[in-house]
C-alpha cells in the first residue's frame, strides 16, 4: 500500500483537461530535477538521497544514537532552526505518544531549543536541564545562524558546568557543513562528535541526512523505515514515471492551475494532532521554495476539528481565494468506542459501540463536503498509517511536488534571498562589528 492523492474534488472548479494540459511541462521539470538542468541545480542532493544513503552512514547514525542513549539521557536538546528544526520536529512529533512528557521511555525525551530568541524559553529550558541527564545535537549548515548560535553558548556553558568539559564533549554532537562556518571550526576544536550536512542538500530538503536523522534515531524510532518510504516514493515519482501516475506531478499541476484560478492560499489540513508539525515543515517547504518574486501560493494549516471551532467559519464562507489539502489517515493505532449511557442525557447513544475514528472520518467527509460547497477545492492525500514508511514517503512525496511546483511557477524553488532581509536590520540595530553603515541608516529610519 502507497500514500495515494484524490484530486476529484477540485474538479468542479479546474477542468481535468486544464490539468492535464501540465502533463509536458511537468515531466520535463521532473527530469530536470534529476538531470540537474534547471534553476537553483546546485541544491538537488535530495532528489536522489533515499536511494543513495548508505548502511554504513545510517549504521553510524544509529551507533551514534546508541552511544548517546547508553547514557540514560531523560533529554536530548536539539538545537537548530528552520530547516535544521522542523523534519526531526514533524517525524518525531508524528511517531510519538500524544503525552510523551508524561511517558516513561528508555529513549531520551527530545526538545528543541535555538528555533526562536526567546528569553523565557531559554531561562525556562535550563532550569528543566538541571536537574536531568541530558546530551545536546546542534545543527547548523551554515553555522552561523544566530538563533541556534546563540542558544548553543548559553547550553554549552551549562552542560560543561555540569559534567565538565570531558564529558561534555561526549554529550555533545554536531551537525554542519563539512569544512565552512562557525560551526564546524568550533566542533573541530572541541572534538565534538560531527555529522556532514552535503552541501546540494538546502535546509528545507534535509530532513533525511543527519539534520533529521539523529534526533529520529535518538527518539527510537525507525529510520531505516523511514528512509525505505522516501526511496519507494523516489521510484514511484521517478521522471520514467508518465503524468497519470505521478502523484507528485499531479500534486504540481493541481495546484498551480488552482493558483491561476485565483486560490491563492493553500490549507494543508489534518484531523490527528500529531501532524500538526508535520504541517509546519511543509509550510517552511513550500512558503520558502515559492514565495518569491512576488508569487507563490501562501501555505498555511490548521488542526481539524478544533481549528473548525474557530478557522472553519472563514473556510466556509470568507474570501474564496482558499483550497484545502486534506492528510487523511487510514487506519489510527488505538481503539476507543464509544460507550453506552443508560440516562443518555447528552444524547450521544446514536454513536454507542462506534469507534471515536468513525466520528473523526465522518467529520472529515462532512467538512469537506462543506467547503466544496462553500467554494474551496479539496484535494486530498490518503496516508494509509502514521509510521516511519509512510512518513518517510510523504516527506518525498511533498518534496517532489514541490520541486516540481516551483519550475512551474517559474522561480527557483531553492534559494531563499528574502530570509536576508531581517537579519540584516536585525544585525544593525544590536550594532554588529562590520554593520555601522547599515546601523546609521536604520537608526535615521527609526527617529
Ligand atoms: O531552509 C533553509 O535554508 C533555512 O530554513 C535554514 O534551514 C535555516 O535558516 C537554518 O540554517 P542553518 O542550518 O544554516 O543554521
Amino acid at each position: 500500500e502507497n500514500i495515494s492523492l484524490d484530486f476529484n474534488r477540485t474538479l468542479g472548479f479546474i477542468s481535468q483537461e486544464s490539468i492535464d494540459s501540465y502533463k509536458a511541462d511537468a515531466e520535463k521539470f521532473n527530469l530536470a530535477l534529476h538531470d540537474k538542468t534547471m534553476r537553483g541545480n546546485d541544491f538537488l542532493g535530495w532528489v536522489n538521497l533515499p536511494s543513495s544513503i548508505s548502511n554504513e552512514h545510517i549504521e553510524d547514525v544509529e551507533a551514534t544514537a546508541a552511544k548517546l542513549s547508553a547514557k540514560k539521557l531523560d533529554i536530548l536538546v536539539v538545537v537548530g532552526i528552520g530547516g535544521s528544526y522542523l523534519g526531526a520536529k514533524a517525524v518525531i512529533d508524528a511517531l510519538s505518544n500524544n503525552f510523551q512528557q508524561f511517558q516513561d521511555t528508555d529513549a531520551p525525551h527530545v526538545i528543541f531549543a535555538g528555533q526562536n530568541i526567546s528569553e523565557d524559553y531559554l531561562a525556562e529550558l535550563r532550569v528543566l536541564l538541571q536537574g536531568k541527564e541530558y546530551g545536546i545535537v546542534v545543527i547548523s549548515k551554515s553555522g552561523t545562524t544566530t538563533e541556534p548560535a546563540l542558544a548553543f553558548r548559553v547550553l554549552k556553558k551549562d552542560i560543561e558546568d555540569k559534567y565538565g568539559k570531558e564529558e561534555a564533549v561526549n554529550r555533545i554532537i554536531a551537525v554542519t557543513d563539512a569544512s565552512k562556518g562557525a560551526l564546524r571550526q568550533l566542533a573541530t576544536e572541541e572534538g565534538y562528535k560531527t555529522f556532514v550536512i552535503p552541501d546540494d542538500v538546502g535546509g528545507r530538503f534535509s530532513v533525511l541526512t543527519p539534520v533529521g536523522l539523529i534526533a529520529i534515531a535518538c527518539a527510537g524510532f525507525d529510520i531505516r523505515a523511514l528512509i525505505n518510504g522516501a526511496k519507494d516514493m523516489e521510484a514511484q515519482t521517478s521522471p520514467e514515471v508518465k503524468f497519470e501516475d505521478n502523484i507528485a506531478a499531479q500534486y504540481a499541476a493541481v495546484r498551480n492551475e488552482l493558483y491561476k484560478k485565483g486560490k491563492k492560499i493553500e490549507i494543508l489540513v489534518n484531523y490527528n494532532p500529531k501532524l500538526h508539525y508535520f504541517a509546519e515543515w511543509w509550510k517552511q517547504l513550500y512558503g520558502e521554495s515559492e514565495g518569491k518574486e512576488g508569487k507563490g501560493i501562501y501555505p498555511s494549516s490548521v488542526d481539524f476539528s478544533s481549528d473548525l471551532h474557530s478557522m472553519g467559519q472563514y473556510i466556509q464562507e470568507g474570501e474564496r481565494t482558499l483550497f484545502e489539502t486534506v492528510l487523511s489517515v487510514k487506519s489510527v493505532d488505538n481503539t476507543v468506542l464509544v460507550p453506552k449511557d443508560e440516562a443518555n442525557l447528552d444524547s450521544l447513544n446514536f454513536l454507542a459501540g462506534k469507534h471515536v475514528d468513525e466520528v473523526n472520518k465522518m467529520a472529515e467527509l462532512g467538512t469537506v463536503l462543506a467547503h466544496v460547497d462553500g467554494g474551496v477545492p479539496n484535494l486530498r492525500v490518503e496516508i494509509p498509517k502514521v509510521d516511519e514508511y509512510y512518513l518517510g514517503q510523504m516527506i518525498y512525496f511533498f518534496e517532489k511536488a514541490c520541486g516540481i511546483s516551483g519550475y512551474m511557477l517559474d522561480v527557483n524553488p531553492f534559494d531563499q534571498p528574502g530570509v536576508e532581509a531581517y537579519k540584516k536590520n536585525m544585525f544593525a540595530l544590536l550594532e554588529k562589528p562590520g554593520y555601522e553603515q547599515a546601523t546609521e541608516e536604520i537608526k535615521k529610519k527609526l527617529k
